[in-house]
């Protein structure tokens, strides 16, 4: 084996232990044994509008996978505001991704935990918190605010393993689509959009 995909392969194996260590440590927050597969992460990131000149707002980062995947779509590391509840995690992505706008808080209280960003406007959200963790009228409230933060028709993309939305239509003032199924993911992974509704 060469040294390049010796190295590449440690890296990847380090990345799965510290998720499943945390997964170990808080099952509720981190919510899938396994990080998000790179296939699904360029998924995500393909709905960013690259000339939007907007930035781009990711929950959960976890270790990091969507994040490189962002930051390869062409968005530059200013332009990335990454939000995560885990401190561990954190420690993680600073070494990783030192120049993106990283921060500890909690997703589901963004004012607080954007402080004085909290007024920015962003491109989309790409979210991999766990929502199926979180009582539904949680999830609505979540989706509704997340939407007041992007342009109207400009979306936030949620990953899921269930089989529905995991924030049911028809529960508050925004639109549901199917995006895609990603077989190759482990497990296989379901990608939902929201949106507002057209006026
Ligand atoms: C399923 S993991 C996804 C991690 C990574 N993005 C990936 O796709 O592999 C969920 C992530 O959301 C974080 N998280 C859970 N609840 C959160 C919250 N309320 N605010 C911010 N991050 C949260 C967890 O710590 C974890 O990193």
């Amino acid at each position: 084996m060469s040294l390049p995909l010796a190295r590449k392969l440690a890296e990847k194996f380090d990345e799965e232990i510290k998720f499943f260590k945390g997964w170990i440590d808080g099952p509720k927050a981190v919510g899938a044994i396994l990080p998000t597969s790179s296939i699904t992460a360029r998924r995500m990131a393909s709905v960013i509008d690259i000339n939007s000149g907007l930035p781009v707002l990711e929950l959960g980062p976890g270790t990091g996978v969507i994040t490189k995947a962002i930051l390869n779509s062409g968005i530059k590391p200013e332009q990335l505001y990454s939000i995560e509840y885990s401190s561990d995690f954190v420690d993680h992505l600073k070494n990783h991704y030192p120049d993106i706008h990283l921060i500890q808080g909690d997703a589901f209280d963004l004012d607080n935990t954007l402080a004085e960003q909290k007024d920015l406007v962003f491109d989309c959200v790409i979210s991999a918190v766990p929502l199926l963790n979180f009582p539904v009228e949680k999830r609505v409230h979540f989706i509704e605010d997340l939407l007041r933060r992007i342009p109207n028709g400009r979306p936030v993309i949620q990953i899921t393993y269930g089989p529905l939305a995991p924030v049911p239509a028809g529960k508050g003032n925004y639109i549901v689509q199917h995006y895609d199924f990603v077989m190759r993911n482990v497990p296989p992974a379901q990608l939902w959009v929201y949106k507002s509704p057209l006026i």
